[in-house]
């Protein structure tokens, strides 16, 4: 595209973004709706799910990725596609956080699904914070079936930074305990008791390494002990990379995660965490989820629109990256 052509284009889309805004009878108080690029581009939403269809089709675990890639952008300063910038020279954002290095995963699949956006609407106007929202939905919905669908408010703008030390200071570990789950983490984003053990749900897909729960392995007593005995085949006290699924039916978006945890086999101490057997709060959930899978389908969806609505970027703030992994200037600012 010429210099001006590009530039007539840049207008006339920031005018058709600006006229849909302005039209779209379902824009919320929290300048997000599900109708956001259905003017601009109604390609855009099944564009995102065909590319996901064949991600989780050629490897189940992508799903579970990209669910988590969602979780962990947003939980960071919000849900503003921090989480998928690449580190620069001068900054170190948040791919080499410990909760995330090594072990998140998955971005080229948003980068495969941002290229096919990208080419559906003829240019960058769907956010990577969008993408990570829609992809982490189409996840649930295509492992877990019809009941599992949301509809997705849309409309977030990219971060133009990340922080290494943001991303240590706001994500939960495996060895994390209950009441700082609650108060450090879930709290401080507005979500309540009822959100963690619901969105906790998503570890019904999934897997994690000998190096996040070889602690509970070795040293929790509320493990069941032949399920600790199986595990430890792959995972011996000095750690690893092998990989346990987190659930019994991992590439199944279902209620099992939480029949384990009734049985003491909760992959992580973070996971066991929820279920306890004193019968507190936590414990009636986990064993409301465990037979009522309309409730789980239900509350899992409107947690996570709830986790979806943390501090977006909105309108004039951020930008709309045309690479997930960088901003548009280069470096961050
Ligand atoms: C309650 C606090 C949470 C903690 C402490 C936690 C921690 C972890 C850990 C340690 C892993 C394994 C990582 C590895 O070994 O490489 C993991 C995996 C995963 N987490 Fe969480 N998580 C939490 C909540 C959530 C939430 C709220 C979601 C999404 C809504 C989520 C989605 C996932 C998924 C889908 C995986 C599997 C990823 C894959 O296989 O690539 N988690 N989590
Ligand atoms: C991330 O992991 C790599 C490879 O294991 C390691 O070399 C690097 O030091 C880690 N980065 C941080 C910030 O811990
Ligand atoms: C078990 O706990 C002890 C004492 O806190 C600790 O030194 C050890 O590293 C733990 N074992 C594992 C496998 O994490
Ligand atoms: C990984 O698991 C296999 C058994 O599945 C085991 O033989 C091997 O020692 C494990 N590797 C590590 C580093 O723990």
């Amino acid at each position: 595209m010429a210099p001006n052509n590009l530039h007539q284009y840049i207008i006339s889309v920031g005018v058709i973004v600006s006229l849909a805004t302005f039209l779209n009878p379902t824009y919320g108080d929290d300048g997000l709706s599900p109708d956001y690029y259905k003017g601009v581009c109604p390609q855009a939403l099944p564009t995102v799910r065909a590319v996901v269809k064949q991600a989780i089709h050629s490897e189940p675990r992508n799903g579970a990725s990209l669910l988590r890639l969602h979780f962990h952008d947003c939980f960071v300063n919000g849900c503003d596609g921090s989480v998928l910038l690449d580190d620069t020279p001068e900054m170190k954002g948040e791919k080499t956080a410990t909760p995330n290095n090594n072990s998140l995963r998955a971005f080229d699949v948003v980068d495969e699904i941002k290229a096919a956006v990208d080419k559906a609407c003829n240019g960058p106007l769907v956010s990577c914070a969008d993408i990570l929202a829609l992809a982490a939905r189409d996840s649930v919905f295509i492992m877990g079936g019809r009941q599992y669908y949301y509809k997705v408010l849309l409309g977030r703008r990219d971060a133009t930074s990340a922080s290494i030390e943001d991303a240590n200071n706001h994500l939960p570990l495996a060895t994390t305990a209950f009441s700082d789950l609650l108060s450090r983490f879930f709290q401080p984003n507005g979500l309540d008791l009822k959100d963690m053990v619901v969105l906790s749900g998503a570890h019904t897909i999934g897997f994690a390494k000998c190096d996040s729960f070889k602690a509970r392995l070795y040293n929790d007593t509320n493990i069941d002990s032949n399920f600790a005995t199986s595990l430890k085949q792959s995972c011996p006290p000095s750690g690893g990379s092998n990989l346990t699924a987190l659930d019994v039916s991992t590439a199944s978006f279902d209620i099992n995660y939480y029949s384990d945890l009734l049985q003491n086999k909760g992959v992580l101490h973070s996971d066991q965490e929820l279920y306890k057997g004193d019968g507190c709060e936590s414990d009636q959930l986990v064993k409301l989820y465990s037979s009522n899978p309309n409730a789980f389908a239900k509350d899992f969806a409107t947690s996570m629109v709830k986790m979806g609505k943390i501090k977006p970027l909105l309108e004039n703030q951020g930008e709309i990256r045309s690479s997930c992994r960088k901003t548009n200037r280069g470096g961050y600012y």
